[in-house]
């Protein structure tokens, strides 16, 4: 099922249930922003909870006052805020590791951190994903690609997925694209949308075309991505989020 699609039967905004995480998240009283950034790979396949995440290479780099060769890091820019997309779904799994039976696709290992507006990572953050699938398909029966985990105490946050596909729904062919929320504890909630260099490589697919066409792209949420040997992405997207409410 295409997001945003408009014969979409779920074309509307997916139910919320009252007193839900989701809720949770609206009422709460930080605030939470993003901007692009990072670079470094991460490797390593996860799935051990957000609690127990490994380094991140920018973290291990930091502590072996090692440079961090093309990482930005955090420069006190919020993320830009994106719209939601109407196949948002609450109480979706905490889990790192998307890869669940069944999902096939580009690898993608995506790592970062989140950061208040003055550079301090932000343990303990909420971060929710979804996306589509490699056919540029959304699970809208189950949680197949849809997940939340926590920052751990150095505010970094790690998951496996795969990179998604385009789909044409609502708004035109969308260049594809990770739906993400993050919410430091009590604040308000960021919703923005990750998306991929032009050289990305999936599906056959031409992202620069695909980018270049889409209306609602936002640059700056654009993954840093090493390709792998094996084919698969590791990628970097660092979160700079405000904690309290403007
Ligand atoms: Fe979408």
């Amino acid at each position: 099922m295409r997001d945003d699609h408009p014969e979409s039967p779920q074309g509307a905004a997916v139910p919320r249930r009252p007193g839900s995480r989701r809720s949770f998240l609206r009422t709460g009283s930080f605030t939470v922003t993003a901007a692009a950034l990072g670079t470094a790979g991460a490797s390593a396949a996860l799935t051990a909870p957000a609690s127990a995440v490994p380094m991140t290479a920018v973290e291990s780099a930091r502590l072996a006052g090692r440079p961090i060769a093309l990482t930005p890091a955090c420069d006190g820019h919020e993320t830009p805020a994106a719209m939601e997309g109407p196949l948002f779904k609450p109480e979706s799994p905490e889990r790192t590791d998307l890869v669940t039976p069944g999902v096939t696709g580009v690898g993608l290992e995506l790592t970062g951190t989140v950061y208040d507006t003055t550079c301090r990572p932000l343990p303990g953050t909420l971060i929710e994903f979804w996306q589509c699938d490699q056919n540029g398909d959304y699970d809208t029966i189950g949680f197949s690609l849809r997940g939340h985990q926590y920052t751990n105490g150095r505010g970094a946050f790690r998951l496996r997925t795969i990179v998604p596909r385009d789909y044409t729904g609502r708004w035109g062919t969308r260049a594809p694209h990770i739906h993400t929320q993050v919410q430091t504890p009590g604040g308000p909630v960021l919703i923005t949308q990750l998306y991929f260099p032009d050289d990305t490589r999936a599906y056959g697919r031409d992202f620069a075309r695909l980018n270049a066409s889409d209306g609602l792209i936002n640059r700056a949420c654009t993954i840093a991505l090493t390709r792998t040997t094996e084919g698969s992405y590791n990628g970097a997207f660092d979160f700079v989020v405000k904690t309290t409410a403007p």
